[in-house]
C-alpha cells in the first residue's frame, strides 16, 4: 500500500485530503505542521510527501529538504495556493514531482498524486539506468584492460562523461600514506598531491571507508577549508575497496558553481569505484600469475638447452629475432607476446629426443632425422596441458613447416601455416646460421640474406623474408649484438 505523509496546517483541507486519499486506498499519516511531522515521524516509512508550502514553523520546501535526507526515494506533491512564482520555481528546481493549486477537486488531487508517483518511479529507474549503462561499458573495458594507467584513463573519461565532473583523481593508499596516481583536469600544483591517511577529505574517506558528498557548506572545518583552498564548488569522494580493505580513493569535483552533484552521482561513482577496485585486484593477480607463468616458460626453455650446451641461448635469441620481425610486420601487442613465448619454447620438444641424436655433431642418418622431426609433436604434448594459448601452441608446432608444403609435422602450405610459425621459422634460421657451432663455421648475415633469397617461397614465406631483408638492409636487425649470445627477450 502506498503511504502518504500529509503536512497541512488548514484542518479542513487536511481532513478533505485524508478522506479522499484513504477512500482511494492510500495509507495517510497526517500532521498539522512541518515540525510536528519531523518530531512524530519516528522513522516510519512513506512513499509520498504531500505538503503545503506555507505553514507556521518549518515551511514546505524546508520540510522537503529535511525529509529528502532520510527518504531519498520519496515523491513529493505541494499545494501552491499561496506560493509565489519564486517558490514554485525553486520547488521545480528541487525536483518536486507535482503541484496542486488550491482549491482543487478530488479528481485533480488523485491524478496529481498518481502522476507524481509515476514520475518518481520513472526517475528512479532512469537513475538506475544511468548507473547501469556506463557500467556495462566500463565492465567490458576494464576487464580487458591490462595496464593500470589505461585503466585509470578509461575510468576517468567515463566518470567525466557521466557525471560532468571537471576534475577526476585517483589516490592509492600505501601504508599510512596516499599518493595521487592519476589526475584529470587538476591544476599542476595539486596533481601530484600526497597525504596521510586520515588527513583532509580523501584521508577521511580512506580512514573511515565511507563516501562524502560535498555540496555547499558543511560546517566541518577540514572539509570547508579544503573545498575553499582547492576551489571546489561540489565534489564526491568514494573509497576504492577490496573486501573491507580501502586501497584508494576516487575523487571528483566541479569548480564552477553550477549544478551540484547529487545522490545519483554518488551512487554511480560508488559502483564505478567498486568495479575499478575489482579490476585493479584482477590486474594485480594477473600480473602475479603472469610472472610465475613466464618463470615456467623460462625454466622449460632452459631445460632444453641444458642437454645441449652448444645451443645455449638459442631459444632466447630466436624469440628476440622473432619479436623484432613481428613488431616490424605490424602484429598486435598480444601476437608479439605470443611469438616471444613461442620462440622461447619452440624446441622444447627436443627434451624427448635421444641424446645420441640430439648431440650428434655430424650429419644425421635418415632414421635419426625422422626421430628428430618428432620434436614439434613432443612440444605439443608438453605444452598443451600447461595451458598455453592456441597461438603459442600452433606457432611452436609449425615452426618447421615449409612455405611450399614440404615441411613437418603436418605439411601445411603457404598461409595455412600460422604467421607466427612462418616468422619463427626464419628467426630460427637466422639464429642457427649466425651462432657459433663447433661442427661448422659461424656464418654472417650476408650468408643468411642469400639463404633467405634462395629459400623465399620455398622454405620461407616471401613476405616475411622480404621484411627481414629490408630490416637487415636498414640496419635494424643487427642493432642487437648477436655475437655475445646473451640476449634474452624482455619478459615483462
Ligand atoms: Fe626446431
Ligand atoms: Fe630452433
Amino acid at each position: 500500500m502506498t503511504t502518504i505523509l500529509l503536512a497541512e496546517d488548514e484542518e479542513s483541507i487536511r481532513d478533505l485530503c485524508s478522506t479522499i486519499l484513504t477512500k482511494e486506498g492510500y495509507n495517510v499519516i497526517s500532521f498539522s505542521s512541518g515540525n510536528e511531522a519531523i518530531e512524530n515521524l519516528n522513522g516510519s516509512d512513506f512513499d509520498l510527501l504531500l505538503t503545503d508550502l506555507r505553514m507556521p514553523g518549518i515551511d514546505g520546501l524546508s520540510l522537503y529538504r529535511i525529509l529528502k535526507e532520510t527518504h531519498e526515494d520519496m515523491a513529493t506533491v505541494v499545494f501552491t495556493g499561496h506560493g509565489t512564482i519564486n517558490t514554485i520555481l525553486e520547488a521545480l528546481k528541487l525536483g518536486i514531482e507535482g503541484f496542486i493549486m488550491k482549491p482543487f477537486t478530488a479528481t485533480e488531487l488523485l491524478s496529481t498524486i498518481e502522476s507524481a508517483i509515476k514520475k518518481n518511479r520513472l526517475l528512479r529507474e532512469n537513475i538506475r539506468l544511468k548507473v547501469l549503462l556506463p557500467l556495462l561499458e566500463i565492465n567490458e573495458k576494464l576487464l580487458a584492460e591490462l595496464d593500470i594507467k589505461d585503466m585509470f584513463d578509461r575510468t576517468a573519461s567515463i566518470i567525466a562523461k557521466e557525471t560532468r565532473a571537471e576534475r577526476v583523481s585517483f589516490m592509492l593508499v600505501q601504508g599510512d600514506r596516499m599518493n595521487t596516481v592519476f589526475a584529470m583536469g587538476i591544476p599542476d600544483e595539486y596533481a601530484g598531491i600526497k597525504r596521510r591517511v586520515g588527513e583532509g577529505i580523501a584521508g577521511w574517506v580512506a580512514n573511515t571507508g565511507r563516501s562524502l558528498l560535498l555540496n555547499g557548506s558543511h560546517n566541518i572545518d577540514f572539509i570547508d577549508a579544503e573545498m575553499k583552498k582547492n576551489n571546489i564548488a561540489s565534489g564526491i569522494s568514494v573509497p576504492l575497496k577490496i573486501k573491507d580493505n580501502v586501497i584508494g580513493v576516487l575523487n571528483i569535483s566541479r569548480v564552477r558553481d553550477t549544478v551540484p552533484f547529487n545522490y545519483s552521482d554518488l551512487e554511480l561513482l560508488s559502483i564505478i569505484a567498486g568495479q575499478l577496485a575489482v579490476s585493479m585486484e584482477n590486474l594485480r593477480l594477473y600480473t602475479a600469475l603472469g610472472q610465475s607463468y613466464f618463470k615456467t616458460v623460462e625454466a622449460l626453455a632452459t631445460a632444453i638447452e641444458t642437454k645441449d650446451v652448444y645451443t645455449r641461448g638459442h631459444s632466447a635469441r630466436v624469440a628476440h629475432y622473432a619479436s623484432i620481425i613481428a613488431i616490424e610486420m605490424g602484429l598486435s601487442k598480444q601476437e608479439v607476446e605470443d611469438i616471444k613465448i613461442a620462440g622461447l619454447l619452440h624446441d622444447v620438444g627436443k627434451i624427448g629426443i635421444a641424446e645420441n641424436i640430439l648431440l650428434k655433431r655430424g650429419e644425421l642418418s635418415e632414421e635419426e632425422y625422422t626421430a628428430m622431426k618428432n620434436h614439434p609433436n613432443y612440444a605439443t604434448k608438453i605444452l598443451e596441458p600447461v595451458g598455453f594459448s592456441k597461438t603459442v601452441l600452433s606457432a611452436v608446432r609449425h615452426h618447421h613447416e615449409w612455405f611450399n608444403g614440404t615441411g613437418y609435422p603436418d605439411g601445411l602450405k603457404g598461409r595455412a601455416i600460422p604467421i607466427e610459425a612462418r616468422i619463427l621459422c626464419i628467426a630460427d634460421t637466422i639464429e642457427a646460421m649466425t651462432s657459433d657451432r663447433p661442427y661448422r663455421d659461424m656464418q654472417d648475415m650476408n650468408d643468411v640474406i642469400q639463404e633467405l633469397k634462395r629459400g623465399s617461397g620455398r622454405q620461407f614465406d616471401p613476405d616475411v623474408a622480404a621484411e627481414v631483408i629490408r630490416l637487415y638492409e636498414s640496419g635494424h636487425l643487427l642493432s642487437v649484438n648477436i655475437s655475445t649470445h646473451e640476449i634474452a627477450p624482455k619478459l615483462s
